[in-house]
């Protein structure tokens, strides 16, 4: 069994070097319920294993017994980490020992290798430090700051206690709760810091030795982090419905226009309308789109004649009778100019995987709801950057790959006509439907 404490040396302040690791040879030397001896004999009389380390991230408690001293294993432990006394007359003795081990390191290459590492990696940062403190803040350390710092990490959220092997789960629940249920759940002291800097770098310590020890490191995938978040609008209830209003009555006037001006819009405009999308909330974070703006008329005219025979086609038959009569309203048919009139085609692509440069795939998720999202979000940008767009999607849309040059992994979902409508430009007359169709409130 284990116990494992989320406090390491990370979690020190300058001052407190070596803190976590003092804290953890100084529990061995009593608690209320038992004397430094007692602590020792106690699992070795029953033929079991009691030991602890600390590392830059966690301190850990562990024995190892046979199943039936299971409730002793979890009694010892836990009255370690939460009972210890740490009588004064063993301080000063157990700084000696530490300040030793301390030498000792540093005549241990294949541990001492490590500290240069990180060292060489972190820098300045407490994750360059090592675990065990300096001579200076280890002599520091009284029995109260022992007594402050336990007081504030050694809390109930960051204990997870292990238990593997021949165990019945309830019992051993039973046995732990007993003892934690009087410790406090919320730690008092501060979060932990990122170092922000990555060295690369190279160390090399020469010693009259027989051996050569070598480490050799990368940065590795790192943990979430999390930043604070605030709103960039801070509203009140007014604002709120003002704003709200507002943006739909700016929405409720976009129209999806056929006939088009051949009037410039700034690439500018259209790279900006393309970030907005870019922040659309997607499957995993996976961000499974890719946007193809086109400008150039050679182009534009290459994608007008390839959509023109897949429509001639569509309408031709391959629709079928009620998709056809579904689209008589709109008056559509195989011709469309506005493929070139227009002066930009945004082609949106959704890739259902990604490839890395050495070809291995991995997968993206809700690619579909993802990239209708971000489409939807690109065309609200339009449209209130005052352009108007039609949602293309002459199908199949297979030459938009070829076309665009885009890898066969993705593939279109839509052709995004943008531009301004053009000064004669007619809409059909069609209705939305009303809230109370659309929404339901509970
Ligand atoms: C997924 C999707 C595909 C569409 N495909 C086409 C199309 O291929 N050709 C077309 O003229 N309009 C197309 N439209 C546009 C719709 O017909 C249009 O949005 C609808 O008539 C509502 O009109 P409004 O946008 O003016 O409110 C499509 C719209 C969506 C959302």
């Amino acid at each position: 069994m284990g116990a494992w404490v989320g406090v390491g040396s990370r979690d020190e302040r300058a001052e407190d070097a070596g803190m976590c690791h003092f804290i953890e040879h100084m529990v061995f030397k009593g608690t209320t319920k038992r004397r430094m001896h007692h602590i020792a004999q106690r699992m070795e009389n029953v033929g079991g294993y009691l030991n602890a380390f600390t590392s830059k991230e966690f301190t850990c408690f562990y024995s190892r017994c046979l199943d039936e001293h299971l409730p002793r294993a979890v009694d010892t432990i836990l009255d370690l980490i939460l009972n210890p006394v740490f009588p004064e007359k063993e301080l000063e003795r157990e700084k000696d020992v530490v300040i030793e081990e301390m030498k000792m390191y540093e005549d241990t290459p294949d541990e001492y290798v490590f500290d240069l590492f990180d060292k060489a990696l972190y820098g300045d940062d407490v994750m360059g430090s090592p675990v065990i403190g300096t001579e200076s803040s280890v002599r520091s350390f009284t029995r109260q700051r022992l007594i402050d710092f336990l007081s504030g990490h050694y809390v109930a959220d960051r204990i997870v206690i292990a238990i593997a092997g021949n165990v019945d789960h309830k019992r051993a629940v039973r046995l732990v709760q007993k003892m934690m249920d009087s410790v406090p759940e919320r730690t008092t002291s501060g979060s932990r810091s990122t170092p922000t800097e990555y060295l690369p770098a190279r160390v090399e310590e020469r010693k009259p030795m027989q051996q050569a020890h070598i480490v050799l490191g990368t940065r590795g995938m790192s943990e979430v982090s999390f930043i604070p978040f605030s709103h960039p609008l801070s509203l009140d209830e007014q604002g709120m419905v003002e704003r709200a209003e507002s943006f739909y009555s700016l929405m409720d006037g976009r129209r999806t226009v056929r006939e088009y001006s051949d009037a410039d819009v700034p690439r500018e405009v259209i790279e900006a309308c393309i970030k907005t999308a870019g922040t659309a909330p997607s499957g995993a974070h996976k961000q499974p789109w890719h946007f193809a703006a086109v400008s150039d008329p050679d182009i534009k005219k290459a994608i007008r004649e390839a959509a023109e025979e897949e429509e001639r086609a569509f309408y031709g038959g391959r629709a079928g009778d009620d998709w056809l009569e579904a689209l008589r309203p709109f008056g559509t048919n195989e011709h469309k100019p506005f493929l070139e009139t227009a002066p930009w085609l945004i082609a949106i692509f959704a890739r259902n995987y990604d490839l890395d440069d050495e070809g291995a795939r991995s997968k993206n998720y809700y690619v579909q709801e993802s990239v209708g999202i971000a489409s939807g979000m690109l065309i609200a940008s339009l449209h209130q950057a005052g352009l108007s767009t039609l949602t293309h999607t002459p199908s199949p849309m297979g030459f938009l790959n070829k076309v665009l040059d885009r890898p066969s992994h993705e593939r279109a979902i839509i052709l995004l006509v943008v531009g301004h409508a053009a000064a004669d430009a007619q809409v059909p007359e069609i209705d939305r439907k009303p809230l109370e169709q659309i929404a339901s409130f509970r």
